[in-house]
């Protein structure tokens, strides 16, 4: 039987005693569900490090695949098999360190702003799957924050000025806050147009709003830039304050799954250079 321990209140709960090196029973799979829903995020601790296969397989009771963004980049080679896995990791083919101008340790750079997966594809990212198979001496955590109870917190003013507000999103922006064109380049504009997305989206099952934020949310649609990024810079801000945050520390062997409609989440910094961290998403 599947223990379940509370993380905060109503956001974030640790899962131990599923068995994700087997198919998983219909029971589970409906346990997780109605988790996901109430949590936002799962920390699921299997104990052991989770394989590719066994990651694919658990994943697949969920949705369909996105492929990971970059499964098109010519200037970097994929050190895991098939297109669906990304690899969250500062580890070569060779199981060497990547150097710190290698581009695919500089893409990564943009997963330390805050952010929520693939809001800016059609359609946008509902769950990800994040497990732990190498992790660092020290740092390294990823933080999620609960959209939800910030969205709860707005004043009715602010609630009812951005009711209808329509957002686009773009890869292009988000990468554009990190760097150069080694992040992100003229081919992958065109593979990833702007997507509009709602502001403030509402969980179907729990009737909780949410609101629809991170780094890849560029321009409010009939908006100017500058005028768009204050009002959704102020709505991260409340967003990510401390009483809706939390730090997960990893163990290798967690896999965390959490909803990208009603969270955001960011890693933190690592001596990068220096050690292994290797997350398969
Ligand atoms: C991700 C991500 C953060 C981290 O894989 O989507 O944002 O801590 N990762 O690795
Ligand atoms: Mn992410």
């Amino acid at each position: 039987m599947p223990q379940i321990n509370k993380i905060t209140d109503n956001f974030g709960a640790e899962v131990s005693g599923l068995e994700l090196s087997k198919p998983m029973s219909q029971e589970d799979i409906d346990l997780v569900k109605g988790l996901i829903d109430q949590y936002a995020v799962l920390i699921i601790k299997s104990g052991e490090a989770v394989d590719d296969e066994s990651l694919t397989r658990f994943t697949s009771n969920f949705g369909e695949f996105h492929k990971s963004i970059t499964a098109n980049r010519m200037d970097m080679t994929r050190r895991l098999k098939g297109d669906v896995l990304s690899d969250i990791s500062n580890v070569g083919k060779e199981g060497d360190i990547l150097s710190r101008e290698d581009p695919r340790r500089i893409q990564q750079l943009a997963n330390l702003i805050w952010h929520t997966d693939n809001s800016f594809r059609k359609p946008a990212g509902l769950y990800t799957f994040l497990a732990a198979r190498i992790v660092p001496p020290a740092d390294g955590e990823t933080e999620f924050a609960d959209t939800r109870a910030a969205y709860d917190s707005l004043s009715d003013e602010m609630k009812a000025k951005i009711a209808d507000l329509q957002v686009e999103h773009s890869l292009a922006h988000s990468r554009f806050l990190v760097g150069t064109e080694k992040v992100f380049d003229a081919e992958e504009a065109k593979r990833f147009p702007a997507t509009l997305q709602p502001l403030v989206r509402r969980q179907e099952l729990t009737g909780r709003k949410a609101l629809y934020i991170g780094s890849h949310a560029w321009r409010v649609v009939g908006w100017n830039y500058e005028d768009s990024q204050a009002l959704l810079g102020e709505l991260l801000e409340i967003s990510t304050r401390p009483e809706f945050v939390f730090r997960h520390k990893w163990t290798v062997g967690d896999v965390a799954m959490w909803d990208n409609r009603v969270s955001l989440h960011r890693g933190l910094p690592f001596d990068d250079v220096n050690h292994r961290r290797d997350l398969r998403r």
